[in-house]
Formats: structure tokens, C-alpha cells, sequence
């Protein structure tokens, strides 16, 4: 058994029981135990309904021939069948206590660790040089970073690299223009966007610029040493400005870690090479270009990814396709995980397509790309400067860091530095939250309101709910006693423990789903819980030695939960507010 989780248990048992009664082999996972609070239950049982058809019987008698066979009478009360054939399952107490004190001595919560560890490339972040980054870049960074700590906690292996836009014609008139600036080494570029806007300009009207901006193209990618250094100053400076946005937000990623597009240029012929041996390539108005099966426009036309340009130039696709090729042939990895915004989607699905085609990724591999939705002020418009400008990310999660001072209580004792501190757990932890508790495929508005209130579903209620638990352990003054019994007496004890055992559930989801909001929604279920818990459970003036010892248990284990599943999320747990 899977220690901890309650729902595989209980599937464990209709599985036998479904083999003893009709002879049907199924998996743990899917006689499809979902908690439930219906009509007194704590998990409801839904596979009668799913193996009807198979076993030829009616729903009802399927869940009738569980029942009668179920061996479970040590962990839960007589099951009811309701509906067609749901069949109700209520823990018994007694069950529900050990299994809850069997989380004290367990590292892991009862989180199992997988049994089929994968090695997994995540792409994320992933903003372009010389050019700030943008909201998109800041969700794909939020998430890709959760992804990374879950299915690292999850036992894969996780690669996180970031497929830095740092190639192509662009960079041209980038290093033109940093020649001209005169910007040695010493230099800052203190607005990227102001510079990039700069050259721009200078490119369309400037005369003799663009003529110099094209030879430069040509040199870059002749690898001329005097052009390669300009380029890297230019790298250099916007790796800076990343930087600042990953330290900010605690994000792991550094400089080991970028796969930029510069990286896949030395593989770009031989892939088209590759795709040509396959005969996959067509010419079209001079261009090279692949047609993945099943993408079509409007009028049925078939839709290209241009491989080389007329003009002999490479483009977005061919580094991708590098990209999956290099992954997978020479890091052997057995999944790729793309966290790019949903306008991308199409393309990521003729990347996979012709990758396919070519054999790059078989059966054995998995390829996903995790769209994202964008962010929305609230106008319901993309968000915005008050000016109407394009929001500087620095600029946005400097002001999370200045509102969330306002949230901390009153009569905090916590000063100096450490509120300083406090405040960035608190103002980015927001923000992470706000952006990971939403499906990641729609848009959210933005406001800090809701962001910052200290109820409803946010992080700063689930960080409050563990500073008050640890503030009332610090009150009782003493830990209890690693053998001392936990009791469930108060309805309020047992919904709390409940909760605390469903971690497991809520990780798996997330994990299969690539869904961090199953982990925010079941940790805002569990603070929500020990707030009842709170109002109703008397800790420092319990009225016994071994009430107080269980409540204390539970308290351990519910701050270790949401410590646990805000760490999930990159989010910090203060320990006092
Ligand atoms: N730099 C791109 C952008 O800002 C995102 C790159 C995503 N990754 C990839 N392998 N194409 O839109």
C-alpha cells in the first residue's frame, strides 16, 4: 500500500473485491475513489459504473457485488449505495486516526515516490535578449518552476532550461547600435526596451544602418571573434536583467542552465539534413519546408513550417526542431515539457507532428506543450501601465513587495530586515499564487486586492493559517510527545485529518494534469479546515494533557502539509507574520 493515501487504499480493496466477486482484474487508481462529503461520506466509489458495460450487469448490482465482497470492515463503516451505484464510504474512526498518525513519523506526507521515474526537459521562462520581459515570460517562469519542484518531489528527473531568444537577424542592428552607444564592458543598459526601440528606429531610418545591421547578421553567424564578443556583452547585459527577476522570485534558474537558440545553431543543417533523408522537406517559393499531416488552413491548403528561408536563413521552427532532436537523441530524455503562452500552441503541435515523422519522438516519448492564458488588468484587457505602456516586470513585483507590508498584522512583532524579508515571501509569494491557483489555460485579472486579501483563496490566508499554528505550538510552550495517541474527538479534528490525508490525491492530480491550482485548491481546503479546527479546538487550554498532546500532532502535521505544498509551488511559509 501506498502510505498515507487513503483513496488507493480503499481501491486497493474494491480491486479485490471486484476480483473475487466477478473475476475482473482492475488497478487501484481505477476503481475512481474521489472524497466526497455526500450523505456522511469521506470518499465515494464510482467504478460501477464505469465496468457496467464490461461485466454486463446494471450499475446497481455491480456496486451491490462490491459491497458484498468488500473486505474493509477494519477501516471503514457498512458501505450505502446511492444513485445508480455510487457506493458511500465513511472511515471509521479508529482507522482514521492510525492512518493519520502514521503521517507524523513519514517524511513525505505519505506522498509516494513514482515507480516509473522519468527524465524530463522542461523549457521554461525562456524570454528574449535585448528586450525586457513580459508578462507571458513571467507566467511561463511561475509555472515552469512549479513544475519543475513537483515532478522533482514527484522522483523524475527534472532538466529545466531556458530557451533564451538569442539568435537571428535581430542582432544585426543590436550590436550596430551597441557599437555606435560606444558601450564597453563597464556599461549598463538600463532599459532594454528603450534600446531595442533605438535600433529599431535607426534600422528604418537611418541611412546605411540597415546596409551595416545585414553585414553584421553575416558575421555573427560566421562566427567573426570582434562580433561574437559584441554579442555576448549584448547576452551578458540582458542576462543581468533575468537575473534580477529569478533572485527576486527564488526561481532556480542561472546561466548553466540556458539553451538559448545560439545553443542548437551548430545542429541546424544536419537537422534539415535529417528531415531531407526523410523525405520530408519540400521546396516552396524557394523556401525549405515541411507539412506536418493534419494542419490545414481555412480553405484547405496545407500549413508549412519554413526549415531554411529563400534567403538561406534559419528560423523559430528549425531551432525546435533541433531542439526535440537534440533532447531526445543526445539527452536521452523521455518527456519534453514546454511552457510556452497558448498563441504558441499550433506551432508546438507541427513541432511534435513532423518530430514524429522523423522518428525523434516515438511511442516511448511524450512531448507536451502547457499553454498558458495571459494576464488581464482590470478592464479585462492585457495588463498595463496606468500610462498604457507595457508593464516592466521588475517594476510589478517591486510594488507586491511594497503592498504587502500593508498585510502584516498590526501587532507583528517581526522588524528590520526580517520584515523585509517577510514581505517578499509574502508580495512575490502572492503573485505566484494568484497566477498558479487559476487553470493555467485561461486568462486571470490582476488585482491586488484580491491577491492580497487575508481570507479567501490566496497565499497570504494559507501563510496566516501556519504562522497562527506555529504561534499557538510556540504558546503551548511543548512539543507533544512522538508516541502520544492522536484522537479524533470533535467533528472538526476529523475533517482536518481527513484533509491532511488527501495530499497525496491533490499532488498526483497535479502532477498528471500538469495543474498546480489541484494543489492550491486542496491547501486553501486545508487552511480552511484548521480554521474551523481553530474555532472550535482549544489547544493551550485543552481540557487534558492528552487532548492537548493530539492536537498538537495535528497542528505538526497540518503546518508540515502547507509548508509542504506551498514549497510545491515556490511559495515561502514564514514562521511568524
Ligand atoms: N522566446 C520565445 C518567446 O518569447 C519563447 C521560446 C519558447 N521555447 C521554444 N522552444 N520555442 O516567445
Amino acid at each position: 500500500m501506498l502510505r498515507g493515501d487513503v483513496g488507493l487504499e480503499l481501491g486497493q480493496r474494491v480491486a479485490l473485491a471486484l476480483r473475487a466477486a466477478l473475476d475482473v482484474d482492475i488497478t487501484a487508481e481505477e476503481a475512481l475513489i474521489r472524497p466526497s462529503n455526500r450523505d456522511g461520506a469521506d470518499y465515494q466509489c464510482n467504478v460501477a459504473m464505469s465496468l457496467s458495460k464490461k461485466v454486463g450487469k446494471k450499475p446497481r448490482e455491480v456496486a451491490e457485488l462490491i459491497v458484498e465482497h468488500l473486505d474493509a470492515a477494519d477501516a471503514i463503516e457498512a458501505p450505502e449505495i446511492a444513485g445508480p451505484g455510487f457506493i458511500n464510504l465513511r472511515l471509521k474512526k479508529e482507522w482514521l486516526q492510525a492512518q493519520a498518525a502514521a503521517l507524523l513519523g513519514d517524511e513525505r506526507l505519505g506522498v509516494p515516490v513514482t515507480e516509473r521515474p522519468r527524465r524530463i526537459a522542461i523549457d521554461y521562462s525562456s524570454p528574449n535578449v535585448a528586450k525586457e520581459m513580459h508578462v507571458g515570460h513571467l507566467r511561463s517562469t511561475i509555472i515552469g518552476d512549479a513544475f519543475c519542484r513537483l515532478l522533482t518531489f514527484a522522483g523524475h528527473e527534472v532538466i529545466p532550461h531556458n530557451h533564451l531568444g538569442d539568435w537571428g537577424t535581430p542582432f544585426g542592428m543590436l550590436i550596430e547600435h551597441l557599437t555606435d552607444e560606444g558601450h564597453g564592458a563597464d556599461h549598463e543598459i538600463s532599459d532594454l526596451n528603450a534600446f531595442y526601440q533605438q535600433a529599431r528606429q535607426k534600422f528604418d531610418n537611418e541611412p546605411g544602418f540597415a546596409d551595416r545591421a545585414r553585414r553584421r547578421v553575416v558575421l555573427l553567424q560566421g562566427g567573426d571573434e570582434a562580433t561574437l564578443k559584441l554579442w555576448h556583452e549584448l547576452v551578458g547585459e540582458s542576462q543581468r536583467h533575468f537575473n534580477q527577476i529569478y533572485e527576486l522570485l527564488g526561481i532556480g534558474l542561472s546561466v548553466e542552465d540556458n539553451y538559448g537558440e545560439s545553443f542548437y545553431n551548430p545542429y541546424l543543417a544536419d537537422t534539415i539534413t535529417e528531415l531531407q533523408q526523410k523525405g520530408l522537406v519540400e521546396t516552396s517559393d524557394g523556401a525549405l519546408c515541411v507539412f506536418p499531416p493534419g494542419f490545414s488552413n481555412r480553405e484547405g491548403d496545407r500549413l508549412p513550417l519554413i526549415v531554411r528561408k529563400s534567403d538561406g536563413g534559419y528560423g523559430y521552427a528549425t531551432t525546435d526542431f533541433a531542439t526535440v532532436r537534440y533532447w531526445v537523441r543526445e539527452r536521452k530524455v523521455d518527456e519534453l515539457i514546454y511552457v510556452v503562452g497558448n498563441p504558441q500552441a499550433q506551432h508546438f503541435q507541427m513541432i511534435f507532428a513532423t518530430s514524429k515523422q522523423a522518428g525523434w519522438l516515438d511511442d516511448a516519448h511524450t512531448a507536451v506543450h502547457t499553454g498558458f492564458g495571459t494576464i488581464l488588468g482590470s478592464d479585462g484587457k492585457t495588463i498595463r501601465t496606468r500610462a498604457g505602456g507595457t508593464i516592466k516586470l521588475i517594476e510589478l513585483l517591486t510594488e507586491a513587495v511594497e503592498n504587502s507590508y500593508k498585510v502584516m498584522p498590526e501587532t507583528s512583532e517581526v522588524e528590520g530586515a526580517e520584515k523585509d524579508a517577510l514581505a517578499r515571501t509574502i508580495g512575490l509569494g502572492a503573485v505566484k499564487y494568484a497566477d498558479l491557483s487559476n487553470d493555467r489555460e485561461k486568462d486571470y485579472v490582476f488585482t491586488w486586492e484580491k491577491m492580497l486579501a487575508t481570507t479567501g483563496d490566496t497565499s497570504v490566508y494559507i501563510q496566516y493559517a501556519n504562522a497562527r499554528i506555529l504561534s499557538i505550538a510556540r504558546k503551548v510552550g511543548r512539543a507533544a510527545p512522538a508516541d502520544a495517541a492522536l484522537v479524533l474527538q470533535e467533528p472538526a479534528e476529523r475533517d482536518l485529518a481527513l484533509k491532511l490525508l488527501q495530499l497525496p490525491t491533490a499532488i498526483q492530480a497535479a502532477v498528471d494534469e500538469l495543474a498546480p491550482h489541484k494543489i492550491t485548491n486542496y491547501l486553501f481546503e486545508t487552511a480552511t479546515a484548521f480554521s474551523t479546527f481553530y474555532n472550535n479546538c482549544p489547544v493551550a487550554t485543552a481540557e487534558s494533557q492528552e487532548l492537548q498532546d493530539s492536537r498538537l500532532h495535528l497542528l505538526t502535521l497540518t503546518s508540515r502539509v502547507l509548508t509542504l505544498g506551498l514549497s510545491l509551488l515556490g511559495i515561502g511559509a514564514p514562521e511568524r507574520l
